[in-house]
């Protein structure tokens, strides 16, 4: 059984949103299956309390969107008071995976002339109880810059006073430059990584740059995992990589990309 159509991949999130299958079915495997990744997220980060947390990708369509959504729900379900930020001003999607107007969002902060501004107005409720969004905003011209800039830097410090969990869906790596420099300044960085789709060399550049950025990688997230492959057999699987590949007599691929 198959949740999504996979023909429609490309442009059904961004119009669509993304599926909030942590919502809808809650006691689903899938949606256990996000509770694991929130629980394996503490589990790599013992020394480090992690309250700033982005998913990112190799590239495009790899279910950044799809998992930074849901693990967020998974964050707020628990209790947590949580923010989802949609800084993937390229293909921004939280808006419409949760319904909410998008006039005023992240751009609206980082280009404002004021100094102070209000975020009561431009942060909102999404619907789900503990998750507040804070979405794209219209886009510039020079979206990557933003999200490199100090002011995107200063506002994911304030924001994390306010929040016990702040949520980032990152733009791809190697696709936006600039996504590294706000990488480099996060608690954490999980990669998302689509089974048949992420080539590795993709996977072994995309952590080279985040390694330079400084940004400290808890793990990945393997996505759109087959029955074949060792997944449950929804065509929506999620499995999540600690890199130590046990048992194996051949170090795991994501051991030896971690040195
Ligand atoms: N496990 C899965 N099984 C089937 N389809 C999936 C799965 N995960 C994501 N998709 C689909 O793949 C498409 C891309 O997913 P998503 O938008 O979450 O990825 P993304 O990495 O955020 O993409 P973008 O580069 O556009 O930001 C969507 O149509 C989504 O519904
Ligand atoms: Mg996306």
């Amino acid at each position: 059984m198959s949740i999504f159509s996979r023909k429609k991949r490309d442009s059904e999130t961004i119009k669509l949103g993304a599926k909030l299958i942590t919502v809808a079915k809650p006691q689903s495997p899938v949606s256990e299956q996000f509770r694991t990744i929130r629980t394996n997220i503490k589990f790599m980060s013992v020394d480090r309390k992690i309250n700033s947390l982005a998913f990112t990708s190799a590239n495009m369509t790899e279910g950044k969107s799809t998992v930074t959504a849901n693990v967020a729900i998974t964050y707020a379900q628990a209790g947590l008071k949580t923010l989802l930020i949609d800084s993937d001003l390229r293909r921004p999607t939280v808006h419409s995976t949760f319904e909410v107007n998008n006039s005023k969002g992240l751009t609206t902060i980082l280009t404002s002339d004021k100094k102070e501004i209000s975020l009561d107005d431009i942060v909102k409720p999404s619907g789900v109880e503990n998750l507040s969004v804070l979405t794209s905003g219209p886009v510039p011209p020079n979206p990557s810059e933003l999200i490199g800039s100090k002011r995107m830097r200063d506002l994911v410090t304030q924001l994390k006073d306010k929040y016990d969990m702040v949520v980032i869906d990152m733009p791809p790596v190697l696709e936006v430059s600039d996504t590294q420099e706000l990488a480099g300044y996060l608690d954490g960085i999980v990669l998302v990584v689509r089974q048949g789709v992420t080539q590795k060399p993709a996977i072994k550049r995309t952590v080279e740059l985040l390694k330079i950025a400084k940004a400290n990688i808890l793990g990945y997230v393997m996505n759109d995992v087959s029955a074949k492959n060792g997944g449950y057999g929804y065509g929506y699987g999620y499995g999540y990589g600690y890199g130590y590949g046990y048992g194996q007599k051949k170090k795991h691929f994501w051991e030896r990309l971690k040195k």
